[in-house]
């Protein structure tokens, strides 16, 4: 056997690098295997920040091109330089890889480079190298969930990481699937010139998320050109030299048509990312849904080997994945690590942004909980207006009988950063009469927050 390790983590994403980093921080003498080139797994390199570069690039475009005048601004000529907007792409994603190289290296953690398989439980194989571990962690993350009769080739039939790699503006782009990156990514080709048409199963738009926002979400990103084909499926794709013709059926069955698209965005969700692992011949065990099986403390049923992030059961997100990585560090060094899953937010990046935290109202319904709603439009925020971006609302979801915040949802103007507050309020346990007797700055977007708040007991002032 070569070195010895306190922890190995299997996979260097958001998850296991963090994992990484807090384990050494606490005294561990720590491993990452990474078989990617580079540091910082599906967020890093194929997710989170290429996506969010190439949104606020397309989004600085569309607002330049068609935002302006009404600002009295006058400008020429807008003219996309795709390739530039694809290199800038590609310079922010090195930058946060060499980051976490960075940070490796200032908490001493060795980077094992190649494909782990895990042995035994306390010795991992790196291609053909073999190290010891006390504990082993496997932070391998996800991969696009396939869809039968629709064959990727990352051309003209991508995933999201052909997506956020086209080299021209589709004329027609289809996207299957009106999720996160369905969304997101069909945003990035609309504002930049794409007529795009979203195929989704079900009969909304973000399933999970609170219905009325799915529903002003839809209406907006209508208003913006996307065209929306619910409670249909894709049940065949045929590719030729021009492009692809979509076969669609409504999703309870009955006549088919068909949809032709120059490119086809497959973003049906994903599913744990587990193969090579050798989970099989050391036994551990996997859900219907292949997902590492986990007890409250990340502890697979193999003694010494537990699994974080994608990997596992809950939201596939970057900072879930991020948490349980510091938990699980600070459980294997003795400490009472902890993540509360009621307060993990969710974000979609387009424009408006969409951000939920907590229950839904459906949610609350279904378990019969009774709750008092308050909610505060954008219209009437005299920020946003100054901002002329009065799309949406805030919504807060709160106990009837304690008042307590149950859930929050926000469609509109820097969503994803106006939830914090809720995520913090909720954190403490706060209740909606909390928020609404801070005081909150003015002219400011979080004045919304505070007015839903005051809504919630009947007592918003501006609306
Ligand atoms: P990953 O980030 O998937 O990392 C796993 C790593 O393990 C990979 O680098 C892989 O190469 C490595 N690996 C796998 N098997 C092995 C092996 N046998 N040996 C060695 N290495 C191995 N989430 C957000 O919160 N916000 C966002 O804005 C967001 N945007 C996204 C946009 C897109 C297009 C996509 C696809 C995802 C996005 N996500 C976002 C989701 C986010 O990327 C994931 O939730 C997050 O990356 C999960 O982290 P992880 O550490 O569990 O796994
Ligand atoms: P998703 O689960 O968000 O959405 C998939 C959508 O596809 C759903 O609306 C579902 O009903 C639909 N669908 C499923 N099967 C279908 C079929 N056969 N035909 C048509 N529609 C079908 O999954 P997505 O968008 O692929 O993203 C995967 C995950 O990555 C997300 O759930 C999220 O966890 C993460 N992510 C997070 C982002 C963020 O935080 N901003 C951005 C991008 C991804």
């Amino acid at each position: 056997m070569s070195d010895s390790f306190d922890l190995i983590v299997i996979g260097a994403g958001p998850g296991g690098y963090v994992c990484a980093i807090r384990a050494a921080q606490l005294g561990m003498t720590v491993a990452c295997v990474e078989k990617r080139a580079t540091l910082g797994g599906t967020c890093l390199n194929i997710g989170c920040i290429p996506s969010k570069a190439l949104l606020q690039s397309s989004e600085t475009f569309a607002e330049t091109a068609h935002g302006l005048a009404d600002h009295g601004i006058v400008v020429g000529d807008v003219r996309l330089d795709l390739a530039r907007m694809q290199a800038r792409k590609a310079e922010v994603v090195a930058a946060n890889v060499k980051g976490v190289e960075f940070l490796f290296g200032k908490n001493r953690i060795t980077w094992l480079k190649g494909s782990a398989r895990i042995a035994t439980p306390g010795s991992v194989d790196v291609d053909g190298t073999t190290y010891g571990a006390r504990h082993i962690v496997i932070a391998t993350g996800s991969e696009s969930i396939p869809l039968p009769g629709v064959a990727v080739d990352e051309q003209r039939i991508v995933t999201s990481t052909g997506g956020l790699e086209l080299a021209a503006v589709p004329a027609h782009l289809v996207v299957i699937g009106g999720g996160y990156i369905g969304l997101e990514l069909g945003s990035v080709w609309r504002r930049l010139g794409a007529r795009v048409t979203v195929v989704e199963f079900l009969d909304r738009l973000v399933p999970g998320m609170d219905l009325e926002i799915g529903k002003t979400f839809q209406r907006v990103l209508g208003k913006q050109g996307m065209a929306f084909r619910l409670s249909t499926k894709v049940v065949g794709a045929e590719t030729d030299a021009e492009g692809v013709t979509l076969r669609l059926q409504p999703a309870a069955g009955g006549e088919e048509s068909t949809l032709r698209a120059d490119v086809v965005l497959l973003a049906i969700g994903r599913r744990a990312h587990t193969a090579g692992l050798g989970l099989a011949e050391i036994g551990v065990a996997t859900d219907a849904r292949g997902r590492i099986e986990i007890d409250a403390h990340y502890a697979t049923n193999v003694p010494g080997i537990y699994a974080i992030g994608d990997v596992v059961a809950g939201p596939m997100l970057a900072h879930k994945a991020e948490e349980e990585g510091v938990a699980l560090a600070e459980r294997l060094a003795g400490q009472a690590g902890h993540v509360n899953y009621e307060v993990i937010p969710g974000v979609v990046y387009t424009w408006p942004e969409v951000a939920a935290i907590g229950r839904t109202e459906e949610a609350l319904k279904d378990a019969g909980i009774a709750y008092r709603v308050g909610k505060f439009p954008f219209t009437a925020n005299g920020r946003a207006r100054a901002m002329g971006m009065t799309e949406g609302f805030v919504k807060i979801l709160a106990d009837a009988a304690t008042d307590r915040i149950l859930g929050a949802h926000i469609i509109g103007p820097d969503a994803g950063t106006l939830i914090a507050e809720l995520a913090t309020a909720m954190e403490f346990g706060a209740s909606a009469e909390d928020v609404a007797r801070t005081c909150h700055a003015h002219p400011t977007l979080s004045e919304a927050v505070k007015e839903a708040a005051l809504a919630v007991a009947g007592r918003a002032l501006h609306i």
